[in-house]
């Protein structure tokens, strides 16, 4: 099917083209991921970098219409409820808290969770999938279902599947779907010398 949607980056400058084409659909295909494609995200995930290589992300994975699909989806807010019915997959992405090297809290392990979901988002795109994340859940919840220990963090959920149809949605989100992708300058995020001053780097 082909959407008349113009959802690339606007890039000012070039970028790998999966980067460029990556964006956070609601509208997704009632049909199933294939296995060996959905391990692809999670192996991709695997080599992702981290803090003393400690790789803390964990990943549970629902298939729908599977048990696990159903109690991920129930820890949803109602927001992103109202889209994720015709998700295929809901993974809770979660992280170690604790650091091996020393039993502290780790002060990146959620940048290293975060970072592996990049990699998963980048290989969806490879595999023909797009993913979109999600923060709005109940985290008292997930952690009753699943029985998380407590040295453990959940973080997102990420609905991942084959791109669909807007008209699928209610109007509102219909209408967010077709929103063009907006982002801050280089020169508001690109600084040196010292924080705030634009890096020459940028013309
Ligand atoms: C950590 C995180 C939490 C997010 N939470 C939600 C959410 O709860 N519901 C939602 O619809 N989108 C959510 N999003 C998607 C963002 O709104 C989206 O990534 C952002 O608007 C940029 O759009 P793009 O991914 O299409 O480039 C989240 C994204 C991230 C990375």
């Amino acid at each position: 099917m082909e959407l008349n949607m113009d959802k690339e980056a606007k890039t000012t400058y070039p970028i790998n083209d999966l980067a460029k084409k990556r964006w956070s659909p609601r509208a997704f295909l009632d049909q199933p991921v294939e296995k060996e494609k959905l391990i692809s995200l999670f192996e991709a995930a695997r080599w992702s970098a981290s803090g003393g290589n400690e790789q803390p992300w964990r990943f549970i994975v629902g298939v729908r219409p599977d048990d696990t699909w159903q109690k991920v989806f129930s820890t949803l807010n109602e927001g992103n409820q109202e889209w994720n019915q015709h998700v295929p997959v809901l993974i809770m992405a979660i992280g170690n808290k604790i650091s091996s090297w020393d039993g502290a809290i780790s002060p990146v392990y959620q940048y290293d969770t975060g970072q592996s979901v990049a990699h998963l988002s980048i290989e969806a795109m490879n595999q023909g999938l797009h993913v979109h994340q999600m923060g709005g859940f109940s985290y008292e919840k997930a952690v009753e279902l699943f029985n998380i220990p407590e040295t453990f963090q959940p973080l997102t959920i990420i609905g991942a599947g084959y791109i669909g149809n807007p008209e699928i949605l209610p109007e509102k989100l219909k209408q967010r779907e077709l929103l063009e992708r907006i982002r801050k300058d280089l020169k508001e995020i690109i600084f040196s010398g010292k924080f705030g001053n634009t890096s020459p780097i940028i013309e």
